[in-house]
């Protein structure tokens, strides 16, 4: 603690990410990274990309971009804002979105634990909205008087889905809140509600590169929605930094996205090593949350989950664990590649014999 702090520092208890350790090699089941490879046109393009314009500022809307998303959600450019990985449009949404000490902002008990940091940094008051035992949150749950809502949809740590029927029951009832819609996850089996953007001007989709295109490298996100709101969040931006995505990073990204076919090759592997591995864990009498994301939250009655993590972790697999009140039985684990999932799961057989 520095005297010289702000009071809001000094008392701010921010995110933690997940570790990224260099002491040994460890198979890294524990940030919800994607196992494989960007596509190689990516590599390419940020290739051609490192050269003398590096120089230059980029683009500071990152036009060819968004001209890319447009054209792939049949959306206007104006319906489009990108930035540096989703979590700088989550940090930009509030102050956009959301008024300091006014009505709280609703968001899941259990959900992306970065929100209540950003409302804390942002001056946003907010009310937690509380899950049943098996993760699920009531659509009724939103039916309160509030400043905005925030719905990681598939939620995290759970990979718990909604269906986009249950999205636009909650849209239609808070027309006078921004409802964000976090879709970091939904490639992995999820339901978008992009479509839907074109009928409720109070809706925001962000989405990412990150997981589904297996750049978390590369620090690209973007976000859907009527106009006015992407107009709100180009004016945070251009009060913080106008070039938040660099040259290298715009030039990757739009191949990412033409790439296609690489996308749906990928994420397939991905959804059925899933399904492979919640199904032998079931066998083994865990307990599977059904997961729409590219991990599951799994426990056991035999073993508590925090000796899971510590265990996994001196077998070289780290997963993620959250020492928090109705989630800390739980070990959130990345699916990786099939290799490494078999590791994953002959070491698990190793902890808790089945
Ligand atoms: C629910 C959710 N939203 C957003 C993010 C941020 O992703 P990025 O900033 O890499 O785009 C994450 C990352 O773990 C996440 O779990």
């Amino acid at each position: 603690m520095s005297r010289y702090w702000s009071n809001k520092v000094k008392n701010i208890k921010p995110y933690t990410p997940g570790e990224q350790p260099k002491d040994r090699k460890y198979i890294k089941l524990n940030t919800n990274e994607n196992p494989y490879p960007p596509s190689s046109r990516v590599i390419e393009a940020i290739k051609n990309a490192a050269d003398e314009t590096l120089r230059l500022y980029p683009d500071p809307m990152g036009e060819e971009l968004r001209e890319t998303l447009a054209g792939y959600y049949q959306l206007r450019k104006s319906n489009v804002f990108i930035g540096n990985g989703s979590d700088e449009l989550l940090a930009f949404s509030f102050p956009a979105f959301f008024e300091p000490a006014g009505k709280p902002v609703l968001f899941a008990e259990i959900t992306y634990s970065f929100y209540p940091v950003y409302a804390a940094l942002f001056n946003i008051n907010y009310r937690l909205i509380p899950v049943d035992e098996d993760f699920n949150i009531p659509e009724e749950g939103y039916d309160q008087d509030n400043g905005g809502i925030i719905i990681a949809n598939p939620n995290a740590p759970s990979g718990k889905g909604v269906t986009v029927k249950s999205i636009e029951g909650v849209l239609s009832r808070n027309k006078n809140s921004v409802v964000i819609l976090d879709e970091a996850y939904v490639d992995f089996g999820g339901r978008s509600a992009v479509k839907l953007i074109n009928d409720y001007p109070n809706l925001l989709v962000i989405k990412t590169l990150s997981k589904s295109h297996s750049l978390a490298g590369l620090r690209v996100g973007y976000a859907l929605g009527n106009e006015d709101l992407i107009e709100g969040i180009i004016r945070v931006k251009d009060s913080i930094n106008s070039y938040t995505v660099d040259r290298l990073a715009l030039a990757g990204a739009g191949e990412a996205i033409k790439d296609d076919n690489y996308f749906q090759e990928t994420r397939s592997k991905i959804m059925k090593s899933r399904e492979r591995v919640s199904a032998r864990l079931t066998e083994m009498g865990f307990r599977v949350i059904p997961s729409q994301a590219n991990f599951i939250f799994i426990s056991s009655k035999q073993c508590p989950g925090h000796v899971l993590f510590q265990s996994l972790r001196e077998k070289g697999i780290l997963v993620r664990y959250f020492d928090k009140p109705k989630i800390d039985n739980f070990i959130r684990v990345t699916i990786g590649t099939d290799e490494e999932m078999d590791c994953f799961l002959e070491a698990i057989m190793a902890i808790v014999p089945p």
